[in-house]
Order: structure tokens, then C-alpha cells, then sequence
């Protein structure tokens, strides 16, 4: 789960391989490094910390001059954050960077010990290092490939070798690498936004596939090293999606762009008024066979999957199952011929997501990903795929990602629904109008609930801990503002169905407590408001994220803070309401000094189990 890239090229290569690690730093930030080919030796700078930090150390200390080399940007798995740990690693004549995990490199370091090899890190990296330079013969893609043979798990490498200072080489398995095209000049990275200062143009390197890289151009090689040719990809995504924009950070950024992102996923899905998913390789005829449907997913993107779940069970009156991937995996899943297994990921490489993709072939059940980043693993292995276009996620708290996919679980519930003949095509068009409203309805709530949801966070700022409830889809929306909470603000929170309180958890209510409580489906506001009353006359400070016609109808007093949103179609109301609850988590993390956009201890792309 790091971010790793190189450049061969005529420019100065220290700056381009630390302007391409900034576009990285969502998938680690606990160190750096960058190597570069110098005089025909390789220098290597790394350091503990944040790319900040290794542009420090190169100004105060030593910037290498040359035009070829690698970078690396960390999240720690084997060893802690530490100089010494930090990418590149070395060997005496190669020094390579890594993303991934090397399952067997405890076995492959007794092989080396035993061998006379000795270790400077903690790390597994520097195992492959190791043994790239154990197996050398002269000839870099032999040896890579030797090495390749001998290596389990998952890994992206960028390989330097002393011997060859004109070239780079780069190969992967299951963790994600891109080769970057433009005119005398090339590059790999982890993901597309790394390169799009440079180019849009890139190849998607395949598993076990060897790139080099000089000056002339690419060339690939397959695992037997026999010469293949691969297909120039263009990024439609351009530099100014991957940047701020203007905005403090990309959280909110993010969060002001869901309007446009909605808008892009649906419109081109909809046609004559009805939903379309034909592009996608989903007909009405391809949806009716199937007994049940299993969502499988992890954090956020498991969130809008418990959001679909009540959607397609009221509409097409199908059993849907919302599993976590990690879960899902490892406990022999009922699942065959007759279902369908529906992966959501923004990133399309989370490992526990794609592994239950795998498994989920594996039992016979169709697969439909629901995925953001183009190209992805999940995305390339799904039976069906569905993107959700909301361009470049940096922040690592899933905003936009998470609204578009609420967007296309809608979509593929109508389309159902359609399928099953539960829902008249009458109805359809009835709901598919009021979903092509929301983006407005959207920004509207952006617009008006900004400042207000900006003054609770100050209420917020000491918290020690705090519930999220409410009933049916508040509950499943409750899920979602609770981990945006806890994930940026570092306060404990929890979400609950309000109606389950009373079976042990309303002990913990205390004078001052907050409770956030969301109350937008007609039909259960009445027992959601008992609930509030409930640990309201136990001390708990309550802030009701509510539809404005709820409000209407509440006696003065129930809630301490009222956030008002539009009253729109009942079932699409998470869409709308996610907005306060993403807002309120931002100012309260910026209240209490932390950086949204990188909260700690976590990543972006979560490639490891
Ligand atoms: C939420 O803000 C997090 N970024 C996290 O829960 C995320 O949704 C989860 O790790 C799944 O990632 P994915 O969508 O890339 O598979």
C-alpha cells in the first residue's frame, strides 16, 4: 500500500520523481525516498516522514543530478516508519522500490543469511533486493525473471541496476503499476494521476509482465520474456481533477464536486427515461435470473452496498446480503450459479474486495463490479462493470466515491426492478426523474448547510465519544457519517439503529454525550424522534441532520442543533443527507488540528489484508 514511480528521461529526474510521489501520498505517507542514476552510480535519499520531508533533506542535504531513477512514497507493513526501512532498498548492484507484500520473504531471508547476505532493514523489500542481486548474471530481465519465479504475494517493482544506467525495469503481480509515455521520455507509477503532468498516454503493465524503460522508448516482455506488444491507453482525467483547485484540501474539495460526479455517472446511464446498463453488459434479460444478490465490499464503499440493500429489497424485491469482503472470504460463502456477487471499490485493488471477487467466480455466481479507477484489477476481473465517473479521489476519506456509487445502486435497482416486474416502467420513469434532480439538490445542501454544520463541528471539537442513529436507510446513511467522523476527527463513534439502543448501548449515554440522529424516511420519524427524546432525558446533546418537513413537525426542544435538508423523493434521501454528515466530520477534524486529507495511520488503497 505505497506509491511508487520512475522517470527515464532528459529532465532533472529528483524533481520529476518527487512532483509524481506528491500525486501518491494517499496511497502512504509514512516515509520517502527517490534514487537516481549519478556519474554511473546509483544515490539514493530517503527519509522518515512526509514528502515534505524528503524535499527538506534534499535541499539542506544532497539533491542527486541525473535523469533516470525511482521514488517511493511508504506505508509501513514490515518494520516501522523509520530511515532505515524507508524505500529504495539496495542490494550491491540493484536498488529497487516496492509496493505490496512478499509472503515468503522470511524463508527467502534465511535462504539469503545462510548465504552470507546480511540486512540492513526490517523489511521485505529489501529481501527482493537481496535476492535480485543473489541471482545477477549480467542480464537484468533473466534475473528479473528468476527472481519473479521465486517470489509469493504481491508486488510492483521499480529495479535499477548498477551495470545498466541508461534503463530502468518495472513488473508487478496483483499490485497495480502504469508505464507512462511522451516524447523521449517514460515513467511508471502506481496510479495515472502520478504521470499527468507529463503525459496522458500509459500502458497498464499486466501480472508478470517486465517493462524497461530508456530514453528510446518501452519495451515489454511476458513471463517467459518473449517480446509483446500492448495497447496506448489515454487518461481522460487532466491535472486540474488531480489538484486542490483552490480548496484547503481535497476533502472538501471532493465534497464540492459530488454534484458534478453524480451527474456524470448517471446521465450517460439513462435513456428515454429509463435506466440503460447496456454498456455495462447488464440487460433486463440478464438480471432475471438471479434468486439473490450478495454485496461484497469494505469501509465506505460496503456503506453505499448497505444503502443498496434497502433499495433493491423494497424495489425489486430481491434478498440481498451485505458481507465485507474480509469476511466473506474466509468463511465459504453461499453463493453459485443463480447470484449475482456486486463488488464496490473505489479503488478496484483493495485486496479483501478483489479476493472475494475471485472467490465469488470461483463458486459459479456472476460478478458485477462497481468501481472508480479505470483499468483497476476488480474492474478488469468482474463478469459485469459499472464505473462510477467521479474522477480522481486523492483524499483519503471516501466523499464523491462514496455519493456516486449510492448514484449507480440506484441505477442498477431500478433496472431490477424493471427486470423483475416489481416496479412499472411508469414508476421507473417516476424515479429516475427525481434521481437526475439530485445533483442540484446536492449542491443546494453544500450551499446552505455549510456554515451551520461548520458551527456544530465547534460543539464537536472535545468530544470524547459519540453515537450516530436512526432506522432503515438513516441507519445504513448513520453507518457511512460515523466512519467519516472517526476516520478524520480521531473521536470515537459509533453508529446504531435507534431502536436497538435500549438493548445495551443507551448506558452509555452521559450528560453531554453527543448523538447525531438522522431522521429523513416518513414512515419511521415518529419512533426515531422517541429514540431522541429518549437519550436526550439522559443527558445527550442531540444534532438532528433532518428533512425540512421533519422539522416542521418537531416540538422546540427535541434537538439542540437542527440540520435542514430539502425533503425529496424518500428512498434517494441518503444522497442528500451524506452531504452534512461528510461537511460536519471536515470542520471537525480541521478543529482539532488534524490533516483530512491524510489521516493517520491509514491509506488510501488498502492493498494488503
Ligand atoms: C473511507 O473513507 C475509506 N477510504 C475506506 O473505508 C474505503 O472506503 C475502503 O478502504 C474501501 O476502499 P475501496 O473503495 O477503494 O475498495
Amino acid at each position: 500500500m505505497c506509491g511508487i514511480v520512475g522517470y527515464v528521461g532528459s529532465k532533472d529526474c529528483s524533481d520529476v520523481l518527487v512532483n509524481a510521489l506528491s500525486k501518491l501520498e494517499y496511497r502512504g505517507y509514512d516515509s520517502a525516498g527517490i534514487a537516481v542514476f549519478e556519474n554511473g552510480d546509483i544515490k539514493t535519499v530517503k527519509t522518515q516522514g512526509k514528502l515534505k520531508d524528503l524535499e527538506d533533506k534534499l535541499a539542506a542535504e544532497y539533491k542527486p543530478q541525473g535523469h533516470i531513477g525511482i521514488g517511493h512514497t511508504r506505508w509501513a507493513t514490515h518494520g516501522e516508519p523509520s530511515d532505515v526501512n524507508s524505500h529504495p532498498h539496495s542490494g550491491a548492484r540493484v536498488t529497487i522500490v516496492h509496493n505490496g507484500i512478499i509472503e515468503n520473504y522470511l524463508e527467502l531471508k534465511e535462504f539469503l543469511t545462510a548465504r552470507g547476505r546480511s540486512f540492513l532493514s526490517e523489511t521485505d523489500t529489501e529481501v527482493v533486493a537481496q535476492l535480485l542481486d543473489y541471482e545477477y548474471n549480467g542480464n537484468p530481465l533473466e534475473t528479473i525473471q528468476k527472481v519473479m519465479q521465486q517470489l509469493k504475494g504481491s508486488f510492483a517493482l521499480g529495479i535499477m541496476f548498477r551495470d545498466f544506467t541508461d534503463r530502468i525495469f518495472a513488473t508487478r503481480r496483483e499490485s497495480p503499476l502504469i508505464v507512462g509515455v511522451a516524447e523521449n521520455e517514460c515513467f511508471i507509477a502506481s496510479d495515472v494521476p502520478a504521470i499527468l503532468r507529463y503525459t496522458r498516454d500509459y500502458y497498464l503493465l499486466e501480472h508478470d509482465e517486465i517493462a524497461t524503460l530508456t530514453t528510446e522508448g518501452v519495451s515489454f516482455v511476458d513471463k517467459h520474456l518473449r517480446p509483446i506488444t500492448k495497447e496506448l491507453k489515454t487518461a481522460d482525467w487532466d491535472m486540474e481533477a488531480a489538484e486542490k483547485g483552490g480548496y484547503a484540501h481535497f476533502m472538501i474539495k471532493e465534497i464540492n464536486e459530488q454534484p458534478e460526479a453524480i451527474r456524470t455517472t448517471i446521465m450517460p446511464r439513462i435513456r428515454d427515461g429509463l435506466p440503460c446498463l447496456e454498456e455495462c453488459g447488464i440487460t433486463v434479460e440478464s438480471l432475471k435470473r438471479f434468486r439473490s444478490i450478495t454485496i461484497v465490499a469494505c469501509g465506505t464503499a460496503m456503506h453505499a452496498g448497505m444503502v443498496g440493500k434497502y433499495v433493491i429489497e423494497d424495489l425489486a424485491r430481491v434478498p440481498v446480503v451485505v458481507d465485507i469482503a474480509s469476511e466473506f472470504r474466509y468463511r465459504n460463502p453461499i453463493v453459485g450459479k443463480d447470484d449475482l456477487v456486486v463488488i464496490i471499490s473505489q479503488s478496484g485493488e483493495t485486496a479483501d474486495s478483489l479476493a472475494a471477487l475471485r472467490l465469488a467466480k470461483q463458486k459459479g455466481a456472476t460478478t458485477l463490479a462497481i468501481v472508480n479507477a479505470k483499468g483497476s484489477s476488480i474492474a478488469r476481473e468482474a463478469d459485469m462493470l459499472i464505473y462510477t465517473l467521479a474522477g480522481p479521489e486523492i483524499a483519503v476519506a471516501s466523499t464523491k466515491a462514496y455519493i456516486t456509487q449510492l448514484s449507480v445502486m440506484y441505477l442498477f435497482a431500478f433496472e431490477l426492478a424493471l427486470a423483475k416486474g416489481t416496479v412499472s416502467a411508469a414508476e421507473c420513469k417516476r424515479l429516475i426523474a427525481a434521481l437526475i434532480k439530485m445533483p442540484d439538490a446536492v449542491a443546494h445542501v453544500i450551499e446552505n448547510c455549510e456554515e451551520k454544520c461548520k458551527f456544530i463541528a465547534t460543539k464537536l471539537v472535545n468530544a470524547d465519544s459519540l453515537l450516530y442513529i436512526g432506522r432503515g436507510l438513516d441507519y445504513a446513511l448513520s453507518m457511512e457519517g460515523s466512519l467519516k467522523l472517526k476516520e478524520v476527527s480521531y473521536i470515537h463513534s459509533e453508529s446504531y439503529a435507534a431502536g436497538e439502543l435500549k438493548h445495551g448501548t443507551i448506558s452509555l449515554i452521559e450528560e453531554g454525550m453527543p448523538v447525531i440522529s438522522v431522521a429523513t424516511q416518513t414512515d419511521v420519524i415518529p419512533k426515531t424522534i422517541s429514540n431522541i427524546v429518549e437519550v436526550k432525558s439522559r443527558g445527550a446533546k442531540i444534532i438532528l441532520v433532518c428533512t425540512d418537513a421533519c422539522a416542521r413537525g418537531l416540538k422546540d426542544g427535541v434537538a439542540d442543533y437542527v440540520v435542514e435538508i430539502p425533503h425529496s423523493e424518500e428512498l434517494l434521501m441518503p444522497i442528500t443527507a451524506v452531504v452534512p454528515l461528510q461537511i460536519l466530520a471536515y470542520y471537525t477534524a480541521i478543529n482539532r488540528g488534524n490533516d483530512p486529507d491524510k489521516p493517520r495511520n491509514l491509506a488510501k488503497s488498502v492493498t494488503v489484508e
